[in-house]
Order: C-alpha cells, then sequence, then structure tokens
C-alpha cells in the first residue's frame, strides 16, 4: 500500500522495513480510542472554523461509520497498514475521498498515538480494579466465615503464633487494596490530553485544545507540548502497579501452593480448578496457581522493558516508544487473566479447619502466650521465655505438646504455674487474646471487615 508519507520518498519501502517498522498487529487493539479521539479532533477543527463545519460532520459521523463497522466485524483492519492511525485515515480517505485527507489538519500522530493509549488504558485500569473489588469480596467472604478458624501463621515458614484464617486472608484484602489505589492513583495523573501538542511543537492554528481535552473525559491538557508527546511515565506507572499486583497474586499461590501439598493439607481445590498429571494418577495439581506465579515473571519484565526503553530517549518523540504497547498491553492480558481465573478459584475452594488446627496444634505456636502467662503473674518477661524454652525442649524430648505437659513438670520450672495454664495457651484464647487493632482476634478482624465493606466493597453510587 503506498504510504500517506511518500512524497518525499523516491523508491518503495524495502519490504523487510515495512514489516519491522508497522505496528498495526498489535496497536489496532487501540482502534476505538483511535476513532473517538480522531472525532473530538474533527470536531474541533469545524468548531474553530480551521475546516469548513460540513466538513467536519461528515467526517466524523464517516469515522463513526468506520467504528461501528470494526465492531460489527464488516471492515477488517488491514495487516498491511503501518498503524492503526494509517489504517483509519486511509480508510476514511477511501469513503470520503478528498474530505477525508482534512482529518489529519493540527494533528501528528505523536499527539495521537499518546491521546489513544492513555485512553485505552483508563479503560483496563477501570476493569482491572473491578477485577480487583471480586477478588477482594471473595477473600472477605471466606474470612467472614473463618473468623474462629485457627491456624499457625509463619515467619522463615516455621510455625510461630496462632492466628485465624480470616485474619490470613485479610493480609491479602490490605495489599490488592492498596493495588487497587496505585491504579486510580496512576488513572489520575496520566488524564491529561496530549492532543494539540502535534509532533512536538503544537500548530500554528487556532485549536481549542481544552474543548478536545474535555470531549475526551480528560481534566486538562498537558501543560508542555513536548511532554505530552514524549511521557510515557503512566505506562511505566501502569506496569509497575501491575507488577506489584502480580506480585501479590503470586504470593497468594504460592501459600495454596504449599497449602494443596499433602505436607499441609489446608486446602482442597475444586476439580474445576485443578489439574491432573499424564502418568501419575494420583495427582491433582495447582497448576492455575504455578502459573499466576510463572506469569508475574512477564509483569516484572514489561516494566523492565519500559524503563529501559526510556532512559536514554532525548525529547520528543523517538520510534522506540512504539515499543511500549506490546509491553502494556501484555501487562493488562496478563493481570486481567490472573485476575479472573484466581476469583472462581478461591470461591470453589474447600479450606480444611481440621488440618490448620492440627498443625497448629503440632507446632508450639503456643510458647510465647505460655511465657505471657508468666510474665502476667510477675515474672520479667526474659526469665519467663528461658522457662518455656526450656519446657519446649522437654515436651520435644517426650514427643508432647505443650497442653499435654502434665502441671508438676510446668512447676517444676516455676512455681507461678497453675492449671489455669492450659486455658491460657488453648489455641482459641490464644487468638481471641490478640484482641488489637490488626490482630487475629475473631473480633478485631471483624472490624477490619466492616471497615473493607464500608469502603473498597461499598457500592460507588453510596461512596
Ligand atoms: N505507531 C507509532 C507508535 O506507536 C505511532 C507514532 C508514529 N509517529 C511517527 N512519527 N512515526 O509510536
Amino acid at each position: 500500500m503506498a504510504k500517506l508519507w511518500k512524497g518525499r520518498f523516491s523508491k518503495e519501502l524495502d519490504s523487510r522495513v515495512n514489516d519491522f517498522n508497522s505496528s498495526v498487529s498489535f496497536d489496532s487493539a487501540m482502534y476505538r480510542e483511535d476513532i473517538t479521539g480522531s472525532i473530538a479532533h474533527v470536531s474541533m477543527l469545524g468548531r474553530q472554523g480551521i475546516i469548513a463545519a460540513d466538513d467536519a460532520k461528515k467526517i466524523a459521523s464517516e469515522l463513526a461509520a468506520i467504528l461501528d463497522d470494526i465492531d460489527e466485524g464488516k471492515l477488517t483492519i488491514d495487516p498491511e497498514a503501518e498503524d492503526i492511525h494509517m489504517f483509519v485515515e486511509e480508510e476514511l480517505t477511501k469513503r470520503l475521498g478528498s474530505t477525508g485527507k482534512k482529518l489529519h489538519t493540527a494533528r501528528s500522530r505523536n499527539d495521537q498515538v499518546a491521546v489513544d493509549l492513555r485512553m485505552y488504558l483508563r479503560k483496563r485500569i477501570d476493569e482491572i480494579c473491578g477485577m480487583l473489588r471480586k477478588l477482594i469480596e471473595t477473600l472477605v467472604a471466606i474470612a467472614e466465615k473463618n473468623l474462629e478458624t485457627v491456624m499457625p501463621g509463619y515467619t522463615h515458614l516455621q510455625r510461630a503464633q496462632p492466628i485465624t484464617l480470616a485474619h490470613h486472608m485479610m493480609a491479602y484484602v490490605e495489599m490488592f487494596k492498596r493495588d487497587m489505589t496505585r491504579m486510580f492513583n496512576c488513572f489520575e495523573l496520566m488524564n491529561f490530553s496530549p492532543l494539540g501538542c502535534g509532533a512536538l511543537a503544537t500548530t500554528t492554528y487556532p485549536i481549542d485544545r481544552d474543548f478536545t481535552a474535555k470531549m475526551l473525559g480528560f481534566d486538562a491538557p498537558c501543560a508542555n507540548s513536548l511532554d505530552g508527546v514524549s511521557d510515557r511515565d503512566y505506562c511505566v506507572e501502569f506496569c509497575a502497579a501491575s507488577a506489584l499486583t502480580m506480585t501479590h497474586l503470586s504470593r497468594l499461590s504460592e501459600e495454596i501452593v504449599l497449602w494443596c501439598s499433602w505436607e499441609f493439607k489446608f486446602v482442597e481445590l475444586d476439580d474445576a480448578y485443578a489439574t491432573g498429571s499424564s502418568i501419575m494418577p494420583q495427582k491433582k495439581n495447582p497448576d492455575i496457581c504455578e502459573l499466576i506465579r510463572g506469569k508475574t515473571g512477564r509483569a516484572v519484565g514489561d516494566l523492565t522493558t519500559l524503563l529501559t526503553m526510556l532512559k536514554g530517549l532525548p525529547l520528543a518523540y523517538n520510534k522506540d516508544m512504539q515499543e511500549d504497547k506490546e509491553a502494556v498491553f501484555d501487562s493488562v492480558d496478563t493481570l486481567k487473566q490472573c485476575l479472573s481465573i484466581i476469583v472462581p478459584m478461591l470461591a470453589t475452594a474447600k479450606f480444611l479447619p481440621e488440618n490448620m488446627l492440627a498443625a497448629g496444634k503440632r507446632g508450639f505456636i503456643n510458647a510465647t502466650d505460655c511465657a505471657d502467662y508468666l510474665v502476667k503473674k510477675g515474672m520479667p518477661f526474659r526469665d519467663a521465655y528461658g522457662v518455656v524454652g526450656r519446657l519446649v525442649a522437654l515436651c520435644v524430648e517426650r514427643g508432647v505438646t505443650l497442653d499435654a505437659l502434665p502441671l508438676d513438670d510446668y512447676r517444676k520450672e516455676s512455681e507461678l504455674f497453675d492449671k489455669d495454664v492450659y486455658e491460657a495457651i488453648d489455641l482459641i484464647t490464644c487468638v481471641k487474646g490478640r484482641n488489637v487493632v490488626g490482630g487475629p482476634a475473631p473480633q478485631a478482624v471483624k472490624k477490619h471487615i466492616e471497615q473493607i465493606k464500608n469502603t473498597v466493597l461499598k457500592p460507588i453510587e453510596e461512596q
């Protein structure tokens, strides 16, 4: 296809250069934003008398028709086109003849692509936040059912202190809540319109940048045209927010992988969300979690791609920037795919409270509580720590747990021990005792759940 910019050139482009240069295979994903942006641009051109109002109207309605035709599958995007911007303009000119050629007045692809990508990402951020909200809803539902489901809390993957499944799930809620905020922040910072920045230095036509910014839902036009066409901070910020969200999903996935193992058996995945082995008949594998964990690498890679691509670029637009889209699109697709699968997987998973409790019982996770028992009776903490350390060693030697150790043995270590020690080191007592803001006590977690329901989970119209 002849290039729209062919005037300056005396030779046809080498077909390898054509392929190398082309971005239509991926930027066609932004056809809707491209056409919407063009409609705003041409409406402004008409309003300002830069082109005849009649022509502007014709162009705008033909652009709308092109959009419908692509939506309905009546028009396929030509894979030979240089990019989506060229394709749309060429199609318009095919349909309208020389009137179509007026669309690109007072504009460049450099501001055009920047507008398109911002609009595209705004939409994706909305979708992702909706999905994060669903995930939070699912985790809260699990938490509500498991306020008293005692399990070991870990440090160094060693059983440490008693918590509940609710408390554990709500930790992830906090992470995903921050992820949502990061996505919103990214949206807010990028919601400025590059349209009218032109190739780099705006234009001599009397354009109205405020009008197009408003029409396209931006807060204002970008304040500097060089920055407007060369800023890709929003891509970096989006990929950073995505990579961190993926990292959180990956940590959760890693825990589910562990919890599915016979070594833990804290959870049983629904058959619809697990997979088998081609050789080992007994296997039920948490492939979904492993894939989420694995795909996190791509998200981190996308972020690295963008930062590396940008770091040496002089102002303003450089073709390197065409590489931004594949990284951004890959992050969008990966994150959305992972979010869409983890929600039903979690919602259908069966947690196994008996196994969690059994693990808790075997881990001396009430040892701190046992020491605190002595402290409450007047012993300095460091001494109490020593006493309980020796008791634990005795239990290990005998192969018993602290609650099975006879009172005599306790009293040999300290006269302060009495039979109420057994109540004090009961796991549910230990959990209930941690009734501090942010703690695992059912009451404390319940408050946290309420707070989440009244903020993140509140329907938008009630916020
Ligand atoms: N396909 C290009 C991109 O993605 C559009 C901008 C092209 N601008 C240019 N001056 N060649 O960045």
